[in-house]
């Protein structure tokens, strides 16, 4: 494989200073005197030399206790760090705290040693990006030590050859005769050396998931969590620090993304000195994890990438990064299919015939794959009956699933299906047999979301018995595509097989077996297209990506809500992993009414589908559909995995703009989107971004031409005469509420 660029990591070492760099960034640190590791650099590249002393300030400050009478300047108070220590000398956030024995939390971690090699080692058991080739990155494992606990503590780094990115985790190792508690391990500590950062989070609820919202770093800290068992829909696994000047496409942005899918913390915590401290972890709060003796623990990654042009930049490292080095397996870097759901379209309401009268439809209009969502197992009539029976309901599916998938085989179409493993109702056969399955706290109440409770992933045997069940379904019937769905939070988590010491790790044990059914299903059935979700977008995660290639974005499917929850999702994940499907009017969740054109326009910026019946639509809309998916099938490779660009954003203004380009620049889609009609307003163009300046593009269904650079400098023209203002007598086109227009721009010389 041919690398593009270079990864180095160079270690000085009369200095003990290493320098992880490439073409894009360096990551300087050293270890000090006394054997910390204290954070020197992090930002655009820098050419190497021998010595970066002259970055180690020191101060003597007022309060600060320092490491000795005969350092009198010396404070870790004042000194950045790779990995901070709980009660020392440092008062800022800890990187990691162990409880001893005696009740201790004070831990001395010393370097001993480190390794530099080619490539990067799995971590077991836990989604993270992997290099496929050893020459396409380099690593580097430093090894701590606490002398008094015999407790050793590793700190990986990968620095990726063509990414501006690093990853970065740690293992933690018990080596000493005590049991220790481990109660903080964050996987990233980052002190920056100046406040001058806006920090930007992906938030919202269900429904309105990852819109962006912004924060003034300033004194003191700013944190976003969960402590709900999953990412979240309220705040995402990533954040964003940038410049207060960095926009778009300019400027200096730092990105942390958290591969993980259960609760976690990140906090910027700025220091007197004006120090901010960025950290990302597990979060403490409903994390802690016993070491025995001869235990180890590793943390989750995370993928930290630096920009220097603008957030646009960090967007697409991230999205090439994902698609390349996180997401797995037959369906990395494929165009997805076409897919048809009937959750909006029948909800639990319909049997096998009502089911093919829609697969019918959607073959003519030319979907590729019918997915079967909730209801069509156990008891499932309703949400209060039937989760935990993976057994197909014969009152509703008289040929059972086998004979349903064939005869959607043999109408033309591939067959995928719903399912949602870690639930289950109380009204169920598997609740009857196993009622010592349902998560809960002895003594307390369970409570119920959405009617249902939670199994005990953090059981082997739960996850055992599921495995079993899930891969006996998908070898019963030719299923090709699994929807696997998380739909509540995760309370009252106890684990009875478990000591009082060991309560602290069930939520990671629960994500953790998560995984292991997820691994076992994907090496068991790697043609199948996995398709994470949660109540929509609530466990929209770099670790999920790992295991299924794309999640379902949100139950919201109204296109003038999903341009913010796109728009927003696209800051840290790939156009391939947003499903987006066109569902009907008026929409079910927000009762709007929008064109079918505009619903297609936004949903092409993604993995592409329907969430409606077919059936109901007139010969008119379906012949649109028709058209649609043609488009879909011509242009989605470009759609799917095309350099992302964001032009106009739905948190600012009336009008919103993205577009995509071709590796080789010579194709281009943007979509351009108006929320509500003007009257008498000014003309509108939008500078595009990416094309090549002197290339000739042809507006598709059109003869004008223009040069990238026109393209790029004076704008794409994109209002007719009407100004968007209704103006049926001039003979201009009815203007109305959540227009949009697709504009294909092909090279021609
Ligand atoms: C969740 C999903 C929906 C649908 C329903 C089925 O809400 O996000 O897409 O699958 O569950 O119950």
């Amino acid at each position: 494989m041919k690398m593009n660029h270079e990864a180095h990591i160079y270690y000085e070492e009369e200095e003990q200073t290493f320098h992880l760099q490439n073409d894009f960034f360096s990551y300087i640190f050293k270890v000090d005197f006394n054997g910390k590791l204290i954070q020197l650099y992090y930002g655009k590249k820098v050419t190497h030399r021998s010595s970066f002393n002259y970055l180690l300030e020191q101060s003597s400050r007022p309060m600060s206790p320092v490491l000795s009478e005969q350092h009198p300047f010396y404070s870790y108070d004042n000194l950045k760090q790779e990995l901070p220590e709980y009660g020392r000398s440092d008062f800022r956030k800890a990187g990691i705290k162990v409880l001893q024995e005696n009740g201790s939390e004070i831990t001395d971690l010393v370097y001993q040693s480190h390794r530099i090699f080619k490539g990067k080692n799995i971590l077991e058991g836990l989604p993270a990006s992997y290099a496929e080739n050893i020459n396409e990155c380099i690593s580097l494992a430093i090894t701590l030590k606490d002398e008094l606990l015999q407790l050793e503590v590793i700190l990986n780094y990968t620095v990726f050859a063509d990414h501006s990115a690093l990853a970065r985790s740690t293992c933690i190792v018990n080596y000493g005769q005590e049991e220790l508690l481990l109660t903080r391990l964050m996987s990233l500590n980052l002190d920056l050396p100046d406040k001058e950062y806006d920090w930007m989070q992906l938030s919202g609820a269900w429904g309105r998931e990852r819109h962006f919202v912004t924060k003034v770093l300033d004194y003191g800290v700013v944190e976003i969590s969960s402590n709900r068992g999953h990412s979240s829909h309220n705040h995402n696994p990533f954040v964003t620090l940038k410049r207060k000047t960095t926009t778009e496409f300019q400027g200096e942005a730092i990105g942390a993304m958290f591969v993980y899918s259960g609760n976690f913390l990140i906090q910027a915590e700025v220091d007197a000195y004006d120090v901010t401290r960025l950290q990302m972890g597990m979060n403490p709060e409903s994390f802690s994890w016993l070491l025995e003796p001869g235990q180890s623990f590793q943390s989750p990654e995370v993928l930290l990438v630096y920009s220097n042009k603008g957030l646009n930049q960090m967007s697409q490292t991230y999205h090439n990064l994902l698609n390349s080095r996180v997401v797995r397996g037959k369906w990395r870097h494929k165009p997805r299919p076409i897919v048809l759901n009937n959750w909006e379209a029948t909800y639990f309401d319909f049997n096998e015939e009502k089911l093919l009268s829609i697969v019918e439809k959607g073959k003519k209009a030319g979907v590729e794959l019918f997915v079967l969502d909730d209801g069509w197992f156990g008891q499932r009539n309703n949400d209060y009956t039937g989760l935990g029976d993976w057994v197909e309901n014969k009152e509703k599916l008289p040929e059972g699933l086998t004979g349903l998938a064939k005869k959607v085989n043999d109408l033309g179409m591939a067959f995928g299906l719903w399912i949602e493993p870690e639930m289950i109702n109380k009204d169920s056969d598997l609740y009857r047999n196993h009622p010592e399955w349902l998560l809960h706290t002895p003594g307390r109440k369970a409570s119920p979301g959405r009617q249902q409770y939670v199994l005990n992933f953090a059981n082997e045997e739960v996850v055992t018995y599921l495995f079993n069940k899930i891969s006996n379904l998908l070898s019963s019937a030719n299923i090709t595509y699994i929807k696997w769905d998380m739909n509540r939070s995760i309370s009252e988590a106890f684990d009875g097989n478990r000591s009082s010491k060991q309560q602290g790790e069930v939520h990671h044990r629960y994500i953790l077996g998560v995984y292991q059914l997820y691994e076992q299903l994907t090496n068991m059935f790697p043609e199948v297209l996995f398709e994470s979700c949660a109540s929509g977008g609530g466990r929209f995660d770099a670790g999920m990506l790992y295991y299924a290639p794309q999640a379902w974005t949100s139950d919201n499917s109204d296109a003038i809500d999903r341009l913010s929850i796109q728009y927003g999702t696209s800051l840290a994940y790939p156009l391939s992993s947003i499903g987006a499907h066109v569902s009907i009017v008026p929409n079910h969740q927000v009762n709007r009414l929008t064109s079918l054109n505009t619903r297609g326009n936004v949903a092409y910026f993604g993995a592409f589908g329907y969430e409606l019946d077919l059936n109901r639509l007139s010969m008119e809309e379906f012949t649109e559909v028709k058209k649609q998916i043609a488009f879909v099938k011509e242009y989605r490779a470009l759609l799917q995995y095309g350099n992302f660009y964001r032009l106009a954003s739905p948190f600012e203004g009336n009008i919103i703009s993205w577009m995509v380009v071709s590796q080789d620049k010579k194709q281009t889609i943007v979509g351009y989107y108006k929320k509500l009609n003007e009257v008498n307003v000014s003309f509108k163009r939008v500078r595009l971004l990416g094309l090549e300046p002197t290339i000739k593009y042809q507006l598709k269904g059109t003869s004008q031409k223009f040069h990238g650079d026109e393209l790029m400098n004076i704008g794409l023209l994109t209002t007719d005469a009407s100004s968007g203002q209704f103006q049926p007598s001039l003979g201009f086109d009815e203007s109305v509420d959540f227009d949009s227009r697709i504009f294909i721009l092909e090279a021609v010389e």
